[in-house]
């Protein structure tokens, strides 16, 4: 399995095989945090030019594996490059987030939408993908990623951040048939988009719910689920010959874990309000499970950073299928130091666990 890869714990602990000692990155890991990305960032002048740049892109993915033993690269781009491809025109505003200057709000408007061509469209992503895997050697697998059609759907509607996600809610409940009409279009977008992932050298895909967790046990399964269950039934699961693993992760999802591995994923993403324990005993047959270190304990010393590790790797116990992750991704405030001292701590303190 995955044997061109110096390092495949990670893979391996997706397909729940065994691993000498627990598999460990972290969301957003090529971040603000690292004053290197906020050096390269400087020098491409925009948060969308480092994306659109595959040299770049390339170069920020890299920085925080010349830091730290992490088993695993995640590609450097953003959940939002899908929707700009549809021509909505995305903004990172300083201190305040993404922003579209199109939103989607009425029922023509969504209609307009088209599905971007990977390699046309996006193939910038695609650059990056191969220009890293060159790049990387084979030492530690790849991860592409993409949102959740939800997610993405959240962010188009709304135009940007919001706290109350009343537009995009009014819309679902009062023209669902429009919220479906767009949620199938991201859903056969991310389709292609991952698959074309895929073919450019991504070893394991993520899709990131980050606001499923927000909508009614009802619409989560009717607006969210059901169209990451689309994706995952239309994915290439085997690429060149090995078996590439489908991680979902829905923030907030903590309470639906059978529905979301009924999916036919391999793993789930999970955040820091359940005990890894308690997820595992009801999925862990099925799939394995990402995460959950509270990302704010990374503001604390290295002794307690040391212990909720240990606590997190008691929670999940012996054996196979946890790759360990913080619950969400990486606050820019984090010191750096702090992170070597919880990545060593995962391969140190997790040994026990594995035979
Ligand atoms: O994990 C990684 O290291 C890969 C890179 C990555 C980014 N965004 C880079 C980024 C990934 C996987 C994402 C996913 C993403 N983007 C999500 C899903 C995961 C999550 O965090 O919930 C979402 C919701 C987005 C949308 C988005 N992009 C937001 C809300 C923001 C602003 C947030 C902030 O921290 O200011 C972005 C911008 C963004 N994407 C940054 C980075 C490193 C900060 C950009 C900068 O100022 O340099």
């Amino acid at each position: 399995m995955a044997s061109e890869l110096k390092n495949d714990r990670f893979i391996c602990a997706l397909l729940r095989q065994s691993v000498d000692v627990t598999p460990v990155w972290m969301m957003r890991q090529a971040g603000r945090y690292l004053p290197e990305y906020r050096e390269t960032r400087k020098r491409a002048g925009s948060f969308l030019n480092l994306c659109k740049t595959p040299e770049l892109a390339c170069e920020v993915t890299l920085q925080p594996l010349q830091r730290y033993p992490l088993d695993a690269a995640i590609l450097f781009s953003d959940i939002l490059i899908i929707p700009d491809a549809m021509g909505l025109g995305l903004n990172l505003v300083e201190n305040i987030g993404p922003k579209f200057d199109k939103p989607m709000r009425t029922a023509s408007e969504i209609k307009s939408l088209s599905i971007p061509d990977p390699e046309s469209d996006l193939g910038y992503v695609m650059d990056a993908i191969r220009l890293i895997r060159k790049e990387l050697g084979g030492s530690v697998p790849l991860i592409g990623f993409s949102g959740s059609p939800w997610t993405l759907a959240t962010y188009m509607v709304e135009g940007g951040p919001t706290k109350e996600f009343g537009l995009v809610k009014g819309l679902m409940y009062d023209d669902p048939a429009s919220m479906h009409h767009l949620l199938n279009i991201l859903a056969d977008s991310v389709v292609l988009y991952l698959n074309a992932q895929i073919a450019a050298g991504a070893q394991a895909v993520m899709i990131f719910d980050t606001w499923g967790g927000i909508l009614t046990p009802l619409s989560y399964q009717q607006f969210s689920l059901h169209y990451m269950q689309k994706i995952v039934s239309q994915l290439d699961r085997q690429y060149d010959g090995q078996v590439i693993p489908v991680t979902l992760f829905t923030k907030g999802g903590g309470d639906w874990v059978k529905d979301i591995a009924a999916t036919g994923c391999d793993a789930i993403g999970v955040d820091w309000t359940k005990n890894m324990g308690d997820v595992r005993a009801e999925v862990g047959g099925q799939v394995a499970l990402q995460g959950n270190l509270d990302p704010c304990v990374l503001y604390a010393s290295p002794e307690v950073i040391r212990q909720e590790v240990a606590a997190v790797l008691e929670s999940y116990g012996r054996g196979n299928g946890h790759v360990f992750n913080l619950g969400h991704g990486i606050h820019q405030h984090i010191d750096p130091e702090n992170v070597a001292v919880f990545i060593d701590a995962v391969h140190e303190l997790s040994a026990q666990y594995h035979n």
